[in-house]
């Protein structure tokens, strides 16, 4: 019965393109809003902590300038410092190509040890990889707190050598715009040529 296969043909391609539409209409829609809109809401806000010399600071200190913030420790034997030069790398490449661009950027180290990372102790650690960074500190539930509105874990671990513990921590570089609001984010062992490269294209925009 040819007429009844044609039909029936016609009738499942249609409904196949009905199903490829659906499906591509439908990720194009969760694709769009999805990552930046949710990250601009979900990551960063408000916070309440000590800079490295001793000052009570919030957010609204950085309004009108980018923030590139890590969290780590200083006790950190290895993690920290490689993620720290490469973001100090990545701020060289911005300070070459346009050194009035490279002041909308500051650097901020959040320390999720803040029992053993004082003031003094920020003071003397940032000043080695940037001469910009901000180190910030503060009690535990500061700390805690920042670190929960920027979906960073840590915790503690036993040093196996060492009566000193170690802490375990999430390894993401976040960029917050002028306004405060989450930019960006590179995950850990992003390159400095290729965090500054994109670091530039953003700040020429
Ligand atoms: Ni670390």
């Amino acid at each position: 019965m040819p007429t009844s296969f044609l039909s029936r043909s016609v009738f499942v391609i249609a409904l196949a393109l009905i199903v490829a539409a659906v499906v591509f209409f439908g990720m194009n829609y969760l694709n769009k809003p999805s990552s930046s809109n949710n990250a601009r809401a979900l990551i960063g806000g408000p916070f309440s902590l000590v800079d490295h010399n001793g000052k009570a600071v919030t957010e609204k200190e950085f309004e009108g300038k980018y923030m590139l913030i890590y969290f780590g420790y200083t006790f950190c034997p290895d993690v920290c410092p490689t993620s720290l030069t490469l973001l100090s790398d990545a701020m060289d490449i911005v300070e070459a190509g346009d050194p009035e661009l490279a002041k909308l950027v500051v650097p901020v180290f959040i320390t999720v040890d803040p029992e053993r990372d004082t003031v003094s102790a920020l003071k003397d650690y940032v000043g080695h990889f940037y001469p910009t960074m901000v180190g910030l500190t503060g009690s535990l539930e500061q700390v805690s707190a920042a670190a929960k509105s920027y979906k960073v874990f840590y915790q503690k671990t036993e040093a196996e050598e060492s009566s000193e513990y170690l802490m375990d921590h999430s390894s993401i570089t976040y960029l917050m715009g002028p306004d405060g609001a989450y930019v960006k984010h590179y995950s850990h062992g992003t390159s400095g040529e290729i965090m500054g490269a994109s670091l530039l294209k953003i700040l020429k925009q």
